[in-house]
Order: structure tokens, then sequence, then C-alpha cells
């Protein structure tokens, strides 16, 4: 809620946070942000003193402030000294107008704060809208050109949060490919921390989420955009901190001529009095105002198990025991399509490879026969330069003139900042799916940016040019095929941001799959974004990525939370393999509802080689945990979020590999303080294929009647 207390006072309530700002010589102060019922003090001057800086939510150059600046614009009279000064703010209802530009949805009220410059040449407005029941908040700005004469922006961000003390710690989710959002601690004594990425995408690199925290207070930043981020963590010799979160203002130089604007992506801030409710305040405002709602099927995905050796007999063969064993939607990932039998032709060929995988009336007949939907792979922003298409069209390649591009991948990025290579990607989608009748798409982006070039949009502003061609061509296919589940892709986790799930309700996580790497990835990744979103499948050992072997049901108890999948030869598997992934299937349809919509605590243990998880259901009737012990001679579990006085019956997901064990019912409360001892069942029987020397269970806890 946002109330004005006279001229200069605005309350900004959340659900348990409270954000107070005040007018106080024309620029706009943060009083206050802590608990909703703590009390504060008002501000009476700021004086314009270079150890006095003030907590603000806007900063711009010209001020006796050196800290990085939310912007900086570059005028033609008074060339960089912006100087915003506050001019007036009132409360609006902020409508979801376009839904070219991801954006949160459903904003219950938003702030608007005008400001202009000196010289009065250029206005900005800011931004800060809240919802109902959300502990987050929403920030972004709008600068308009008001005067005569062309302006450049250099820099815009989208959120600032300046606090008044320092020894803060941040937390980064980063990592590569097959390593991606693995949980980082970084502490910053004096000096700028910059988590960033400039390679045209979110990236694997360098997740925007950015954690800053001590004690009982932790703010969490994040930003819904695709490419090139920033996030400043900066403290100074007065013992303040401000972080701020943007677009990165790497080539950044966007011209606005008079009267035209720009405006940022929306940043988030989510607060929280200790990580699960930070954590648990990011999963909720994302499910409720980032993502749409959709019915997710178990996936079964050619990729690991047939490759580019997909033929029409394999595929057959593989989509019928994928029926079998209760999957839902049968996947053709990279393949199926132009000449392609590697990853160096084809891509912009999106026509069936007919010779390679039958028409798509046998592929269609043959999967309905089976009672399995049809899902197709596509990776609509690249051209290999072995395909028609660059043949054709080879101005469509992001390349310079006279410049021997960088090939990543065998691959050349197409440029999606010109609106005619959208159009023609769109038309050509849009035939394949009219052809193929796809239940479900896979979205794929395999190379980073390394030439900017382009015939439409300079350096300076090629990569907004670049993610609005893309957000416009996802939006377009999102609402004229409502009924497709699209699922994105970036060479497993490379795009695992607010602005592919505003479109894309869930993403593929990793390329690992990993029994042992995927605990990492999917605690950093779960830390922020919801479990709805995270898709995991089972796979083959040894594993791809890793080379390691790690026992089935390891690989199963881990892929349970999330998305569930599958993507092995099942061929090659044996029958009592076959059996167990049956049976799986089965174990996560009765608990999808909890895992999905349950809230997930992360119970941090003495020994930091126990990691444990509890996803509880909203009456804390029922929970299911995830346990696993990274070859620690630790046993001991302690579990979170149960409730204290409920009475739990304890039961264990029935493995192959371990002898069945009863635990008595226990309290809530006696399984948070005095947890269990794990001892035999963390004996496996099969420990010779456990190269990864991990452990794991899934146990459930159901209220005892
Ligand atoms: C990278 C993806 O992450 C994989 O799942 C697979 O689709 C390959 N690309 C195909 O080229």
């Amino acid at each position: 809620m946002i109330k004005f207390i006279g001229n200069q006072i605005c309350e900004i309530s959340l659900k348990d946070w409270k954000v107070v700002l005040q007018v106080v010589d024309g620029r706009v102060i943060k009083i206050f942000d802590g608990p909703i019922n703590e009390e504060y003090q008002t501000c009476e001057s700021v004086a314009e003193d270079i150890h006095a800086y003030y907590p603000e939510i806007i900063s711009s150059y010209g001020h006796i402030d050196y800290r990085e600046s939310l912007v900086y614009i570059e005028d033609n009279n008074t060339f960089f000294t912006n100087r915003f000064i506050f001019n007036k703010w009132e409360q609006i209802v902020k409508q979801d107008d376009t839904e070219e530009f991801p954006h949160s949805r459903n904003k219950y009220e938003t702030l608007r704060i005008t400001y202009l410059n000196e010289a009065k040449t250029v206005q900005i407005e800011q931004f800060i809208s809240v919802y109902n029941d959300e502990d987050t908040l929403v920030s972004n700005i709008s600068i308009k050109n008001i005067g005569n004469t062309p302006i450049r922006i250099k820099r815009a961000m989208s959120l600032q949060l300046d606090i008044q003390d320092d020894g803060y710690k941040i937390m980064t989710f980063t990592g590569k490919w097959a390593h991606e959002r693995h949980i980082t601690n970084n502490e910053i004594n004096y000096g700028t921390f910059k988590n960033s990425s400039i390679c045209g995408a979110s990236s694997s690199f360098n997740n925007p989420a950015t954690v800053v925290y001590k004690d009982n207070k932790y703010y969490l930043m994040n930003l819904i955009y695709s490419s090139n981020h920033m996030e400043l963590i900066q403290t100074t010799h007065n013992n303040t901190t401000r972080a701020l979160i943007g677009m990165n203002d790497f080539m950044m130089d966007i011209p606005l001529e008079k009267n035209q604007s720009f405006t940022t992506p929306e940043a988030t801030l989510t607060f929280g009095l200790d990580i699960n409710m930070m954590k648990l305040n990011s999963n909720h405002f994302i499910e409720r105002h980032i993502l749409r709602k959709i019915d997710f099927p178990i996936i079964f995905n050619s990729w690991e198990g047939l490759s580019f050796g997909i033929n029409r007999d394999n595929w057959k063969k593989l989509a019928k025991l994928a029926s079998q064993l209760g999957c839902n939607i049968f996947v053709f990932d990279d393949g199926w399509y132009g000449k392609r039998n590697d990853d160096t032709s084809s891509l912009g060929d999106f026509y069936l490879y007919e010779e390679k995988m039958g028409t798509w009336e046998e592929i269609n007949s043959c999967l309905e026969n089976y009672k399995i939907g049809l899902g197709i792979w596509v990776e609509p922003e690249m051209v290999s330069p072995n395909s028609e298409l660059y043949r054709s069209h080879p101005e469509y390649a992001l390349e310079t003139p006279n410049i021997k591009p960088v090939l990543g991948r065998n691959q050349l990025m197409l440029d999606f900042s010109n609106p005619k290579v959208v159009d023609h990607v769109y038309s050509t989608l849009k035939e394949l799916i009219e052809k193929a009748h796809p239940r479900y798409i896979k979205w794929d982006f395999n190379r980073l940016v390394t030439e900017v070039y382009s015939l439409t949009s300079k350096g300076g502003n090629f990569f907004y040019e670049y993610e609005k061609g893309l957000y416009h061509l996802m939006n377009k296919l999102v609402s004229e095929y409502p009924d497709i589940i699209f699922e994105g892709c970036a060479s497993g986790g490379a795009r695992f941001d607010l602005g592919i799930l505003y479109y894309f309700p869930v993403i593929w996580t990793s390329d690992c799959t990993d029994a042992k790497e995927r605990i990492y990835i999917q605690e950093g990744t779960n830390l922020v974004y919801p479990m709805s979103c995270i898709s995991n499948h089972v796979s083959c050992i040894p594993n791809q990525q890793t080379g390691l072997k790690s026992s089935l049901e390891d690989r199963i108890n881990i892929s349970l939370f999330g998305r569930y999948g599958f993507e092995l030869d099942l061929v090659k598997e044996n029958k009592a393999d076959i059996l167990t992934l049956k049976k799986s299937v089965e174990y996560y349809l009765k608990r999808k509802e909890l895992i999905i919509n349950g809230d997930t605590y992360y119970s941090y243990q003495n020994d930091i080689n126990i990691k444990c998880w509890v996803t509880v259901n909203s009456d804390k009737s029922e929970a299911l945990s995830y346990v696993a012990s990274l070859n620690s001679p630790d046993r001991l579990v302690k579990f979170v979020g149960l409730d204290e006085t409920t009475l739990y019956s304890i039961s264990f997901r029935k493995q192959t590999n371990i002898e069945e064990e009863v635990v008595p019912p226990l309290t809530g409360k006696e399984l948070m303080e005095k947890g269990i001892t794990l001892s035999h069942l963390f004996m496996e029987n099969d420990s010779e294929v456990n190269e990864t020397k991990i452990a794991t269970r899934v146990i459930r806890f159901k209220k005892v009647k």
C-alpha cells in the first residue's frame, strides 16, 4: 500500500516490510526500511556535505556524491551534469499495457515520482510498484527528452538501494555451462563489487539475481530482462552501502530526440528477515507476478539418448517406451530438421528432414498410437553458415563487414534487432507449427553475442533492440498459440531469468544432469526461482557431462524436485530400471501438487556436506524432503519448515538400493530441533556405481490424524 503523509512523506507498506520516503531539499531520501511495525524518524534537512551521504532512491552525476549513479545522460547543454531534482509524486494505477516487453503482472499500486534536471531538458519518471500480499517491490525509470536538442543515454539502471551502514555480504549465483547458479558468497569491506554480463544473455556466468545481506536483513534484487545486466554494490569511506541493478551500460549509447523517451526494464527488490523468508518471498512473487499458469506435462526428450543420431527407427522405439513410462510428451530435440546430422549445418532451416524422420503425418499418427504428444526443439535466433537461410539471406546474420565472424558451435546469430529478420523467423515457426501441430516447443540458444554490427541498430542500442525483437516474437507466439507449452533453454541454463520466464514458464535448468552437480545447481536456482519453473531430467550413466556414475535412485531423487522428465536411451536400460523409472513417475504424480505449489525451505546443517530441503504444503500437514550426504561421515539431519506441534508419520521413498526402514512418528519440533540420524538409511548396496559418493533419500512427512 502506498500512503502519503502530508506532502513530504510516503509510506510504502508491503506484507511484513515497510519503506518510507521523504522529500527533503529536492531529494527523495529513504528514511526507513524494515519490519512493518517499527517506528521511524523523519529527516530535517540534507546537507550537501561530502561526509553526509544520504540514502536516496535515485542518483545522478552532479551532486557532491561520487558514488556510482543510477543514470548518466549526455546532454548537449550541460554535458553530464544531470543533477535531477524532485518535481512531484503521485499514486497511479499502472496497467499491464504491453506484452511486448516482460514485466511484473497485476500490480496493485504504483508510486510515480517525477524529476527534472536543472536545465529542464530531461525528465525522469521513476515507478515503484507494490502488490497485494508480497514482500517484493518493483522499480524502473523512464527518461524523456523534453529539451530541444538530442540527448544520449550512457547509463540507465532500474533500481537503487541505499543502506546507511556497511559490512554487508553479497550472494550471487554464478558458474558456467553445466555448472549454473552455484551460490557464491562475497564480502566487501570497501570498494565496488560488480556482478554483470556482456554476452547478450543473462548468462550462466552471472545470474542477475543478487542478494545483499547482514544479520536479519536480506535484500534480493533481480531484473526482468534477459540480456546484458549489471549489479553494483558499493561501500564507501562514510560507511554506507549502495546497490544498483539494471541494464549493463557496456557499449550503451541510446539517442533520444526531442520528445522521445526510453523506459528501462523492471527490477525487483525482495525483502526477508532471514534467508528462507527471502527465498519464499522471491519464489511467491515470481509464481504470482511473472509466470503464466500452465499444466506442465512429463517430458521425454530425445537429446541425451539419441543426439544427432535420431532417426525414424530409434525415435519410434523410444517414444513407445517413453509412453509406457507415463510420459506425456516426446520431444524431438536437435537433429530433426534441414539436413542436420551434426552441429555444422541447417540452423534456420526448420522444416522436417523427412528422409531421416518420416513425414509429419507419420510422426503424428505414430505418437497418437502411443498416446504421447509431440514436442519439438528449435533454436530460432541462430543460423548455420551451411544452411538455406544463410545462402538466401546472409544479411540476416550478425556479422561485421570485412571481419571474419566468430563462430560459436559452428553457428552465427541472427540479427534480432532487425524487424525483418524477426518477421522471417516468425513465418518459419508459424509454418512449422501449422504443419506439425506440436503440443510443446523447447526454445534453445546455444551461442553468445560477439558481433554487434547490425544493419538497423548501431552498437549503442543493439543489445536492447535485439531483446525487443526477441520479446516481440515470443509474445506473438505465446499469444497466438496459448495451448502450446514453451520451455526456455540456452545451452542448458544460460538464460534462466525473469525476462524469459515471463513468456516461457519453465526453463531447462542445466545440461548437467549428474546427481551430485545437480544438487548445487538446483539449490542455487531455487533460492531465487520457484520449483515450478525448474526442469529436471533423469539421464543415463556415466553422466555425459561429468563422466561419473551415480545410482538410478540418486538421479531420480534429485530430479523429482521440479518439473520431472527424462532423457536417456531406454532401449539400453534393463527391465528392472525401467520399472523403477515407471514407479518414480507414479510417485511424482501423486506429489506433484505439493512439489510444484508447496513452500520449499532450506535446512542449513552443521555439516555443509549434508544437504536438506523440505517442501511443505500450505497447512503444513504434508511435506516432502530431499536429503543428501555428500560423502559426509555425519548422519544427523535436522529439518525445517514443519509445524512444531504436529505429529508426522515418516516414510521414505522406496529405493531398490536400500533396505526399507521404519522410523516412528515424530513431532515437527523433534524433527526440526533434534532431527533424525540416517545412519543405515544411507547404506547403499550399489556403491560400486556411486562414483559421486553421494547418498540421497526422499522423505515424506504426513500429519498423523
Ligand atoms: C543445448 C541444450 O541445452 C540441450 O538440451 C540440447 O537441446 C542441445 N542444445 C541440442 O543442440
